[in-house]
């Protein structure tokens, strides 16, 4: 997305800062660092490409210039800690990009556990959310949503765990980014205060991928297999594995393998 697009995407929209970059490494290490700074409020940093772009457990996420979306929020750190708060901030991302896609596109998407968004079962968009300590003291908090928006940003087989299209495969005709980005951006501000209102849970367990079907999840602790039975009221996933007992799982080191 051209500067000026960007800018007319976010005109009047209540953020205390905000950045668009042609390119940098990764926006949520701008964020972070605005945040180590001592920002307040909603900041916003946004790249047409991302140099050294970051997915969850350590991988890369590929970001080409003019292909994709790819930004991060500054959320001012809730005085009350969720256990759970990264699994929901993750979720509140998630969510969000679903309601613009139905509402831009008409299109289904669904979320698979706890963060990526599927289009027609494929990953399309990744949200990465962190968190900084001082001490006890959560210092910031990052959500990084990054989406495959024009084919040039659907990284090559050989790089992918799970197959991955974008906005405008699924579509098939030219996307619009910034009203993509638009839509995005209100509805996470609309969603971010609302994280433990029965609605946002809701809404992410309607749109759960794989829901009531057996899947494999890789967990640090090893393989985990059973039915995803749906979300608790902090986002974390139920699931009865195949000796009956039910176990419900944290944001972490998993991976759903249908
Ligand atoms: C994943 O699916 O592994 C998460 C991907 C998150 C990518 C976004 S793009 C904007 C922000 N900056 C980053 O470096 N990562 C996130």
């Amino acid at each position: 997305m051209l500067e000026a697009e960007f800018w007319e995407a976010v005109r009047g929209l209540p953020v205390s800062r905000c950045e668009y970059f042609s390119s940098i490494g990764s926006t949520n290490d701008v964020v972070a660092a605005w945040g180590q700074a001592g920002a307040t409020g909603l900041c916003l940093a946004y790249a047409d490409e991302q140099t050294r772009g970051r997915g969850r457990v350590g991988k890369n996420w590929f970001t080409p210039p003019k292909s994709a979306l790819a930004f991060s929020l500054l959320l001012d750190p809730t005085p009350t800690l969720a256990p759970n708060l990264l699994g929901l901030v993750s979720g509140l991302g998630a969510l969000a990009v679903c309601e613009a896609l139905e509402k831009l596109y008409g299109l289904t998407p669904q979320i698979k556990w706890p963060n990526d968004v599927l289009l027609g079962g494929k990953k399309a968009c990744g949200v990465l959310a962190e968190a900084q300590w001082s001490g006890n003291r959560l210092a910031s908090l990052v959500l990084g949503i990054g989406i495959n928006v024009a084919p040039a940003s659907v990284p090559p087989p050989s790089q992918l765990n799970f197959p991955a299209t974008c906005v405008e495969a699924v579509l098939d005709k030219k996307a619009d980014p910034a009203k993509l980005l638009r839509l995005i951006l209100e509805r996470l501000i609309a969603l971010k205060d609302k994280l433990n209102d029965p609605y946002f849970i809701e809404s992410w367990e309607r749109r759960l991928a794989f829901k009531g079907e057996t899947v494999t999840l890789e967990s640090s602790a090893g393989l985990i297999k059973g039915v995803i039975l749906g979300l608790s009221g902090d986002g974390r996933l139920n699931l009865r594995k195949t000796n009956g007992e039910e176990q419900v799982l944290n944001i972490g080191e998993i991976q759903i393998r249908p």
